[in-house]
């Protein structure tokens, strides 16, 4: 074999490595969307679970959260709030259930809806359960808890309806804290 023949034995090597690794890209590129297509569970799977880590959060305030496509609050709220929501007289509820995804059914007292057995954390869903807008937190509305200004809906440190066209309290996700500072939310 002649240096010339070698050399182009090589380059015609180095071709058809080159092509194969080429073809391998576009099979994977094409059979992604169709893996994800024809087996969506996969996604829902991926999305339906989330973890949050909560120690930056201090006492008073919440974070936002995407969740399933919504904004979940996390409070993490003062004695006041709490004392607050639990002294309510369960009698004055507009909405009587507790509306929370981990003990459905029972009544809408604080103890039901917060997190933790102190109550100082709250998370409910960041939806209006009139139509649907988000609320505004931070001690908002007649009963410093949240606000939803495209009707007037009033919600307490519980996220409870109070006042205003919203038939139910905000909902509470499913929800615990796997870690001392770590939330899983579904
Ligand atoms: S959507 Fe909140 S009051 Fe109407």
């Amino acid at each position: 074999m002649s240096h010339a023949e070698d050399h182009e034995g090589t380059r015609r090597d180095f071709l058809y490595y080159a092509t194969a690794g080429a073809g391998a890209v576009t099979a994977g590129a094409a059979v992604w969307p169709l893996v994800n297509q024809m087996n969506p569970s996969a996604d829902v799977q991926a999305l339906s679970s989330i973890r949050v880590d909560v120690s930056d959060v201090e006492v008073g305030t919440q974070i936002t959260v995407k969740w399933l496509g919504k904004p979940v609050f996390i409070r993490r709220r003062t004695q006041e709030e709490i004392e607050e929501a639990r002294s309510v007289d369960l009698s004055e509820l507009p909405d009587k259930d507790d509306r929370n995804a981990n003990k459905p059914g029972l009544d809408a007292s604080d103890e039901n809806r917060s997190l933790d057995e102190a109550g100082e954390w709250l998370v409910m869903m960041g939806v209006c359960t009139h139509l649907g807008c988000v609320p505004l937190g931070d001690g908002s509305g007649d009963y410093h808890g949240w606000f939803c200004p495209c009707h007037g809906s009033h919600y307490d440190t519980s996220g409870r309806i109070r006042k205003g066209p919203a038939p139910e309290n905000l909902h509470v996700p499913v929800a615990e804290f796997v870690e001392p500072t770590v939330i899983k939310l579904g």
